[in-house]
C-alpha cells in the first residue's frame, strides 16, 4: 500500500474503476467570508458533506477531495466521510483542481467530477449520468439543467444537430450565448486517460487568469471524442456562491427533510414552518407543531408530541415524551413518556428518567431526574442527581458553583423538597427526606429527616394598623376596596403645603 505524501492522504486504496473528484480548494469570494465555501452549512451540515453523501450512494472505488483554502478543516470533513484527499497549491481555476488529482487519481479509468459548493445534486441523478457516460462510451458526459434564469452558470454551445461543442463561462458570452438557459451544472463524468492530455493543453486566457475545466469540453470536441450530456431537474444543482444561493439551498434541504419524515409517518402541522437539519429522525406518530426547529443529531422516538417554538439541538427523545411550547433541549436525553415544558430549558446531558417531568421556567443542567421525577416550576438543577419519585418544589436552586468550580448535589428517593429551598453544593439529602419550603440547606441531610433552615417567624398582633394611623402608608383608601401599593403614590390629594411650620408625621410604634 503506498503511504500519503506530503500533499496528498489515503484513507482507501482505489482500484482500476470510477472514482469521485470533488472540487473544494476554493475560498469562496463571493460569500464575502473568512470560512472556506465548502464549509458553510445548509441543514446543520457542510456543504461538502452533502456532496460526499451523494457520493457514498453510488458504491464508487472512492471518493478524493481536492483541498486548498483551509485544508486542515476540509480535510477533517472529507475524513470523517472515509474520503481521500489531494492539495492543490497554488489555487488556480477548476481545470487545475483536477489536475492536481491525477496521481491520486492514476489507476481508475472514470471519474464523477463535482464541486464542493452544489449540495442538492442526488445519488439518483449521479447514477444516471455514469449510466449514461457507459452507455455512450463517451470521452465525457455533462450534467446540464435548463434554468428559467441561467445568470452566473456556464452556458452550454450545441450544434445544429444537438452535439455539444462547448462550454463558454458567462463572463465570456456574447449576448446571444447569455440568452441560451442550457447551463453547467459542474457535475461531470469523464474518461480520464481522455481527459488528461486536454488538462495540460488548458490555458488561463480568461478575466480570472485561471485555467478553466470547463475549456477542456471543446478540446475534447476537436480531438472528435464523445462529449454527451444529460440533464437534471433544475433544483439539483444550485452552487451557494452567495448568501443568498446558501440560504436557498438550505430552505430546499430541509424542506426534503421535513418531506421525509412525513413520509416516514410523522404528523408535521405547518410544515413550511417547522426547520429540520438532514440528520434528525422522529418515529412514526410523533406530532410536530408549527415553528420548532429539530437541529444536528436529534433523534425523537415514536408518539412523541413536539410543541409549538421548541428548538432541539443534538437532543435524544425515547418514546411517548411529550414537550411543551417554547422548551429548549440541547445535547440531552429524555426517556419514555418524561415531559418538559413550557418554557423549560435542558442542556449539557441534562436527563430526564422515565416519567419524569421538568415544568415552567425549570433549567437543568448536567443532571439526571430519575423515575417520576417532578420539578414543576422556576427551578435551577445543575450537576444534581435526583431519586426516583423525588418532589422538587416551586423555586428550588443547587447553588452549584462556588466562584471557581462547580459542586454536585445528590438528592435520594423519594425527597420531600420545599419551595424556595437553596440547596448549597456539595450538598447530599438521603433519601426520604423532607426540607422545609424556603430552607437555605447547608449540610448534608440523613435519610427520613426534617431539615428547616430559615429564620423563625415572628408575629406582632397590631403593628401594622398602628403604623397606618400614624399615618404612614400602606392606607386604606375609603371604599376599603383595595391596599394602595406600598411605594406608590397616593391616590389622595396631597394636602397644600403652607407656609407656616409643617406637621411633623408621628412615627409608628417600635416593632
Ligand atoms: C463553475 C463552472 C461553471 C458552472 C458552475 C456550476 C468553471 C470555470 N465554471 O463555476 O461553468 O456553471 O461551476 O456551479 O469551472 N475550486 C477549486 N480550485 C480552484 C477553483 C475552484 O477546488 O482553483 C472549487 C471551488 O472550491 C468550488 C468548485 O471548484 O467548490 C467550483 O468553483 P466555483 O468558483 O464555485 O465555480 P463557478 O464560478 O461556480
Ligand atoms: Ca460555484
Amino acid at each position: 500500500m503506498s503511504t500519503p505524501s506530503k500533499t496528498s492522504g489515503k484513507l482507501t486504496t482505489p482500484d482500476a474503476g470510477t472514482i469521485a473528484i470533488i472540487l473544494a480548494a476554493g475560498k469562496g469570494t463571493r460569500l464575502k467570508s473568512d470560512l472556506a465555501k465548502v464549509l458553510h452549512r445548509a441543514a446543520g451540515l457542510p456543504l461538502l458533506s452533502h456532496v460526499l453523501r451523494s457520493c457514498d450512494g453510488l458504491a464508487l472505488d472512492s471518493s478524493l477531495v481536492v483541498l486548498g483554502y483551509q485544508s486542515d478543516d476540509v480535510r477533517a470533513v472529507a475524513a470523517a466521510h472515509g474520503a481521500r484527499w489531494v492539495l492543490q497549491e497554488p489555487l488556480g481555476g477548476t481545470g487545475h483542481a483536477v489536475a492536481a488529482a491525477r496521481t491520486a487519481a492514476a489507476s481508475s479509468r472514470f471519474a464523477l467530477v463535482l464541486p464542493g459548493d452544489a449540495p442538492l445534486i442526488t445519488s439518483d441523478s449521479l447514477r444516471m449520468l455514469l449510466d449514461a457516460h457507459l452507455h455512450n462510451d463517451a470521452a465525457a458526459t455533462l450534467l446540464t439543467a435548463h434554468l428559467d434564469s441561467p445568470a452566473g452558470y456556464g452556458r452550454i454551445l450545441r450544434r445544429h444537430d444537438g452535439s455539444v461543442s462547448a462550454i463558454i463561462e458567462e463572463k465570456s458570452c456574447t449576448p446571444e450565448q447569455l440568452s441560451i438557459h442550457e447551463v453547467n451544472s459542474g457535475i461531470y463524468c469523464f474518461t480520464l486517460e481522455k481527459l488528461w492530455p486536454c488538462l495540460e493543453q488548458l490555458r488561463p486566457e480568461n478575466s480570472h487568469r485561471e485555467l478553466y475545466l470547463t475549456d477542456a469540453i471543446a478540446l475534447l470536441d476537436r480531438k472528435s471524442f464523445r462529449v454527451a450530456a444529460i440533464s437534471c431537474p433544475p433544483q439539483e444543482i444550485l452552487g451557494c456562491n452567495t448568501r443568498a444561493e446558501l440560504a436557498a439551498a438550505d430552505h430546499i434541504l430541509r424542506r426534503r427533510k421535513i418531506d421525509a419524515l412525513m413520509d416516514s409517518g410523522v404528523t408535521i402541522y405547518f410544515p413550511e414552518t417547522v426547520v429540520a437539519d438532514a440528520d434528525v429522525q422522529a418515529g412514526q406518530d410523533t406530532i410536530i407543531e408549527p415553528h420548532a426547529m429539530l437541529l444536528g443529531s436529534t433523534v425523537i422516538g415514536a408518539r412523541c408530541r413536539i410543541a409549538p417554538g421548541c428548538v432541539l439541538q443534538d437532543a435524544s427523545l425515547a418514546d411517548g415524551v411529550v414537550l411543551k411550547p417554547y422548551t429548549l433541549v440541547t445535547s440531552s436525553r429524555m426517556d419514555t413518556a418524561s415531559a418538559a415544558g413550557p418554557f423549560a430549558h435542558l442542556r449539557d446531558g441534562a436527563r430526564l428518567d422515565h416519567e419524569a417531568r421538568a415544568g415552567n421556567f425549570v433549567e437543568i443542567k448536567n443532571s439526571r431526574l430519575g423515575h417520576g421525577v417532578k420539578a414543576m416550576h422556576l427551578s435551577y438543577l445543575g450537576d444534581a442527581s435526583i431519586g426516583a419519585k423525588t418532589n422538587i418544589g416551586a423555586g428550588t436552586i443547587t447553588c452549584n458553583y462556588d466562584g471557581k468550580k462547580k459542586n454536585s448535589t445528590a438528592i435520594g428517593e423519594g425527597v420531600f423538597v420545599g419551595s424556595g429551598t437553596e440547596l448549597v453544593a456539595p450538598v447530599t439529602i438521603g433519601s426520604g427526606a423532607y426540607i422545609a419550603a424556603g430552607s437555605t440547606i447547608t449540610q448534608d441531610v440523613p435519610p427520613n429527616s426534617l431539615a428547616i433552615a430559615r429564620a423563625r417567624q415572628e408575629v406582632k398582633p397590631g403593628w401594622a394598623a398602628a403604623r397606618r394611623s400614624a399615618g404612614a402608608s400602606p392606607e386604606i383608601p375609603a371604599n376599603g376596596s383595595s391596599f394602595a401599593v406600598p411605594g406608590a403614590p397616593s391616590t389622595k390629594p396631597r394636602p397644600k403645603k403652607t407656609s407656616g411650620s409643617p406637621k411633623r408625621r408621628q412615627k409608628p410604634p417600635a416593632p
